[in-house]
């Protein structure tokens, strides 16, 4: 009811409530790559479509003449009581949003009590996020690199930083078809986009400082540059902004010749994901940390029970958006096998598709213990910063509200198989 008695006093929404209304409205306020990036998905995009498409095959069955004037949305999660079932799914490369990027959304998720996971691929330091959003519930996401010493370093930096959990995203060993991409030519990674956590890490500096030093790369007479993260992040921000010089750590870098752009952009494309990861090598993540750790990208039954026999601590029935195989089944089609199988032994997240609380209901009622949302912060992030990002999360959560009650239900233990019904 405070949504909407702030619109009758005469407070104009800065976003769209609709989904359909976000996209437009992002799409509106983006240049057509930065738009095309976040909007995409893999292929001709038939996943990400049956991922929304997905929940017409549920219908909530409404009960009625039921006291339902005190509601709670809480639940319990990694130990802690959370005031929703939401969090923020990790998105990377969010300057293509919004120059304040994870740093608008840190603030905004903190303010309303909703977790944020922190992406693998941020455009700010997971340090300077965390910084932002004080006390407020933050997990990291990890794509687990191929050499060992940037995982453990990543996670040592997520831990110091506060981090509740670790997210380990298992569905992008390798880079989608993203079809949008592809036919603009456009990666941000090779413009030095999404790599902050990279590149405010000392471990990277160093294998940076390997390739350079081996000579692989840029002009042997360009004069050396000593090698730290401040130094790769200048000599990023001077290459992307077609400047030619800047003045670091006491010296000039010269932006045309330094070998420093392209030896990062060079080393991230070769440690950002280990093609070659096992269940048997994955379960090194033990002895790097004492945080949970919940398994991104599940959809197969037998892998979630790998999941739990091998003491992970969550999983998230996840297909990234439809941004890596198109033609993989649906999340919410996949959902129920996951929550049969896993049986209640660890919490099964849930995202891809969700575009606002009544397709919270269907997922929660069946078995998801809690429910990410993705692109819908990100187009709120890109249309109205911090603001924009605070108005799209409080929407899912009051029209979660307002379905739970009145399909009759005040709580979220009371969602489950009878509250819906297959259509
Ligand atoms: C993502 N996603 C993602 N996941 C992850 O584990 N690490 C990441 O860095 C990213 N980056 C990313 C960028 C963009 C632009 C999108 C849209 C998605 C996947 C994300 O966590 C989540 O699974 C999906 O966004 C869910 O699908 P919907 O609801 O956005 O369609």
């Amino acid at each position: 009811s405070a949504v909407y008695r702030a619109g009758v006093s005469g407070t104009r929404p800065a976003v769209p409530t609709t989904f359909a209304g976000l996209e437009a409205a992002a799409r509106a306020a983006l240049g057509a790559e930065e738009f095309a990036y976040l909007a995409g998905g893999a292929g001709a995009e038939h996943t990400m479509t049956a991922n929304t498409d997905g929940f017409a095959a549920w219908g909530i069955l409404p009960r009625v003449l039921r006291d339902v004037r005190e509601r709670d949305l809480s639940i319990e999660l990694f130990g802690k009581r959370r005031a929703t079932p939401f969090y923020l799914s990790p998105i990377g490369v969010l300057e293509l949003a919004h120059p304040d990027a994870d740093v608008a959304v840190g603030r905004a998720a903190a303010a309303l009590d909703v977790p944020y996971a922190l992406s693998n691929q941020a455009s700010k330091p997971m340090e300077e996020v965390a910084a932002a959003m004080g006390e407020g519930s933050r997990w990291f996401q990890l794509y687990w690199s191929s050499s060992d010493e940037l995982n453990a370093s990543l996670l040592a930096r997520a831990e110091a930083a506060g981090a509740e959990a670790i997210l380990i995203t298992l569905d992008t060993h390798l880079l989608g078809w993203r079809t949008r991409d592809l036919d603009l030519g456009f990666l941000p990674f090779t413009r030095g986009q999404g790599i902050a956590q990279y590149t405010s890490d000392p471990v990277f500096a160093e294998l940076v400082r390997e390739r350079v030093r081996s000579g692989a790369i840029g002009d042997p007479s360009a004069p050396p540059v000593k090698v730290t993260p401040r130094a790769i992040r200048t000599a990023l921000g001077i290459a992307r902004r077609g400047a030619r010089t800047a003045l670091v750590d006491g010296g000039a870098l010269d932006a045309l010749r330094s070998p420093l752009p392209r030896a990062a952009v060079e080393t991230f494309l070769d440690v950002f994901a280990d093609p070659g990861l096992t269940w048997e090598r994955l379960a090194r993540v033990r002895e790097l940390t004492s945080l949970p750790v919940v398994l991104k990208g599940i959809v197969h039954p037998d892998d979630a029970e790998r999941a739990v026999e091998a003491g992970f601590d969550g999983v998230v029935v996840s297909n990234h958006g439809g941004r890596q195989i198109d033609r993989s089944v649906a999340t919410i089609a996949a959902l129920p096998g996951v929550v049969e199988r896993v049986a209640g032994r660890i919490p099964v997240l849930f995202d891809s598709g969700l575009r606002g609380g009544a397709d919270a209901v269907i997922a929660l009622a069946l078995g998801a213990t809690a429910v990410g949302i993705g692109r819908p912060y990100a187009y709120g992030l890109g249309i109205a910063g911090a603001t924009g990002v605070g108005e799209v999360v409080r929407n899912f959560i009051a029209e979660l509200d307002a379905t739970l009650a009145l399909a009759g239900a005040t709580r979220i233990g009371d969602l489950g198989p009878g509250t819906l019904r297959a259509v």
